[in-house]
């Protein structure tokens, strides 16, 4: 599989978990602009990389720098603080990203092992519309698009109806939600359903090298996530969305039929599923429940492997 990120605190979460992962064999990571800026994004995927030990030449390649069809709209408040990487400083990386652009990276990737890779998308979908644009025959070739995007049955996280990823982009999210490609969509209807107790991230804070530093990156954004909203743990939606493929029974899906509003006055961004058509040409599978305790105990589980890393 690829993961396609925007980091962000829970993206960097979602990367150590599936660096983690024996179930996955990841081919490489890509990034898109999204909870800041791509050159920031860029930056920050290189540390994060840093921290799982893998090799300099470890496919990482840098996409598209805004929403296809729009203005860039920055994010209101810095919910993953200064830098997007909760203010926990890391140090410069030696790492360069590959010269071939994202997309067409992520095309030859596709083709070469045609039905056999997962494309795991956890920032706007700039990137994925992109690719299905230019390289169609490549998006078809793709066994799996999973998606941690938009807020079918709760309200948003940007608007009342609008989660951030799929109003970051929508004209984006329309076109890979209306593909017919099959996708699985991670939103915050389980997101926020299995949230991580700051318990635990301050006991992976404890935990020296990498481990240590997962715990400080959850612990900084939790007590961010937190003090807004009152509860004792915060979701880790990116994380989840990496879950959902080493783990697909951790999530309770529903098929259906979706796409992402474009034009709305106040709705403009929010995912519309219709899960009353289960036989429709176009089913994507929409997670509704979450084994919350079983999320957060895998994912401190793998975290805590980094210790001494
Ligand atoms: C999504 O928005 C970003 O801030 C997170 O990284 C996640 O991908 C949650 O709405
Ligand atoms: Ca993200």
């Amino acid at each position: 599989m690829v993961i396609d990120c925007d980091p962000g605190v829970d993206d960097a979460v979602a990367l150590l978990l599936a660096f983690a992962s024996p179930e996955l064999e990841v081919r490489g990571v890509t990034t898109v602009a999204g909870n800041v800026s791509l050159a920031d994004v860029d930056r920050n995927a290189a540390r994060v990389l840093d921290l799982t030990g893998l090799p300099e030449d470890f496919p990482l390649v840098s996409g598209v720098a805004g929403p296809i069809a729009r203005q860039r709209r920055m994010r209101d408040e810095p919910v993953h603080g200064p830098g997007g990487l909760g203010g926990v400083d890391l140090p410069d990386s030696p790492r360069r990203h590959r010269e071939a652009h994202a997309v067409d990276w992520l095309a030859d990737e596709a083709l070469a092992r045609p039905g056999e890779l997962t494309l795991i998308a956890v920032g706007p979908l700039s990137n994925v519309a992109m690719l299905l644009r230019r390289h169609p025959a490549a998006g078809a070739a793709l066994r799996e698009i999973v998606i941690m995007g938009g807020a079918a049955f709760v309200q948003g996280n940007v608007t009342p109806a609008a989660e951030f990823n799929f109003y970051a982009d929508p004209e984006a999210a329309r076109c890979v939600l209306e593909s017919g490609l099959p996708i699985r969509v991670v939103g915050l209807d389980v997101t926020r359903a299995a949230l991580f107790p700051l318990e635990a991230a301050e006991e992976l804070t404890a935990l020296s090298g990498t481990a240590g530093i997962a715990g400080q990156l959850l612990s900084a954004y939790t007590r961010r996530v937190t003090a807004a909203s009152g509860a004792t743990g915060s979701p880790v939606h990116d994380a989840l969305a990496v879950a959902a493929v080493t783990h697909p029974d951790i999530i309770g899906w529903e098929s259906g039929w979706a796409t992402v509003e474009c034009s709305g006055e106040y709705t403009r961004g929010a995912l519309v599923a219709d899960l009353r058509t289960p036989d429709r040409d176009r089913p994507t599978q929409i997670g509704r429940t979450v084994d919350a305790d079983r999320f957060v105990r895998l994912l401190s589980e793998r975290l805590a492997g980094y210790a001494d890393a």
